[in-house]
């Protein structure tokens, strides 16, 4: 496995893997790598020849000091796990190769207007900038042919999705399902943070979409309610509970129909989590009913 640390190395080598005709993955991740990553890098195993990991704390995408400072940095149990997954290079740019005016600002920002703006991008300003102006550029200095990344950002997944339509960047990218504990909790890097107390308390998050499945038929406004509730009587500090468009991110409501999905955001001992699922909304008579699945 190579170990790629500066722009210049990292271009030649996709370059050179694009000059023999393999087919180029890019798995861009923050570090901590935990099974959720590993299924991006599995499905970019058996779809590509050549499978580049990014480990790469962006510092543009926090809004939070305290949250980046937090954030944990295993780098070397990182690199194990990729030579265990037989990743062919990993990037592991320093900050002056990747924003090298940091911590002034960079010049040039990507972004993406619309999907952008609730959700996440209301409750983390800036936040979205940060993830396309970095993700564009990881993109770039690849040049891989598919890019992967996980649903459990779901909103991310939309923002990287219409940024690489409207620049017409040369690339697939591909979603990849939510991994969950056997607790039903979404694997998250930030879950490390979590103590026992806390971790029984995220729980509400996959509670909260079991609720919204159980096929009784609400209007929007009242799954809303539903997912608020367990979210609470869980303990969580709510910073959303949506049922959305799952491609605008709009807000469904009343006689909205088809496939939709619940997004969740909240603060667990000062963490904040995400999870989301799909459902499938039809609209009777105003109302909404849930067919689960
Ligand atoms: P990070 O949080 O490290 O996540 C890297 C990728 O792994 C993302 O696409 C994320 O959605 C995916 N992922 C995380 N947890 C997952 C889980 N439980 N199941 C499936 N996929 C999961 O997301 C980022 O980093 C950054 O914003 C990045 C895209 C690298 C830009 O800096």
């Amino acid at each position: 496995m190579e170990q790629l640390t500066t722009v210049d190395a990292w271009r030649r080598y996709c370059a050179d893997a694009r000059a023999r005709g393999a087919v180029v993955g890019l798995v861009p991740t923050m570090g901590a790598l935990h099974a959720g990553h590993a299924s991006l890098v599995d499905t970019a195993k058996r779809e590509c020849d050549v499978v580049v990991v990014t480990i790469f704390v962006n510092p543009r995408q926090f809004n939070d000091p305290d949250d980046l400072r937090k954030y944990p940095r295993p780098l070397e149990d990182d690199l194990a796990r990729c030579r265990e997954l037989g990743v062919d290079a990993v990037v592991t740019p320093s900050m002056e190769e990747m924003w090298p005016a940091y911590p002034a600002a960079t010049a040039t920002t990507v972004t993406v207007a619309g999907v952008s703006e609730g959700l996440e991008g209301a409750g983390r300003p800036g936040h979205f900038d940060g993830v396309a102006s970095v993700v564009a550029k990881l993109l770039i200095v690849t040049g891989p042919s598919r890019a992967y990344f996980g649903e459990k950002d779901f909103q991310q997944l939309a923002v990287v999705r219409q940024m690489v339509a409207d620049l017409a960047l040369d690339v697939t990218v591909v979603g990849c399902p939510i991994v969950r504990e056997a607790s039903g909790l979404a694997l998250s890097s930030r879950n490390v943070r979590l103590d026992a107390a806390a971790h029984e308390r995220a729980l509400g998050f996959s509670r909260a979409l079991a609720a919204v499945h159980d096929g009784v038929a609400r209007t929007a406004d009242d799954m809303r309610a539903v997912l608020r509730d367990v979210l609470e009587d869980a303990g969580i500090d709510v910073a959303y509970a949506e049922v959305v468009d799952p491609t605008t991110l709009r807000p469904l409501g009343a006689g909205d129909e088809g496939v939709a999905r619940v997004l969740l955001a909240g603060f667990v001992d000062g963490v904040r989590l995400l999870d989301n699922g799909e459902l499938r909304v039809i609209a009777t008579k105003g109302a909404t009913s849930v067919a689960g699945h």
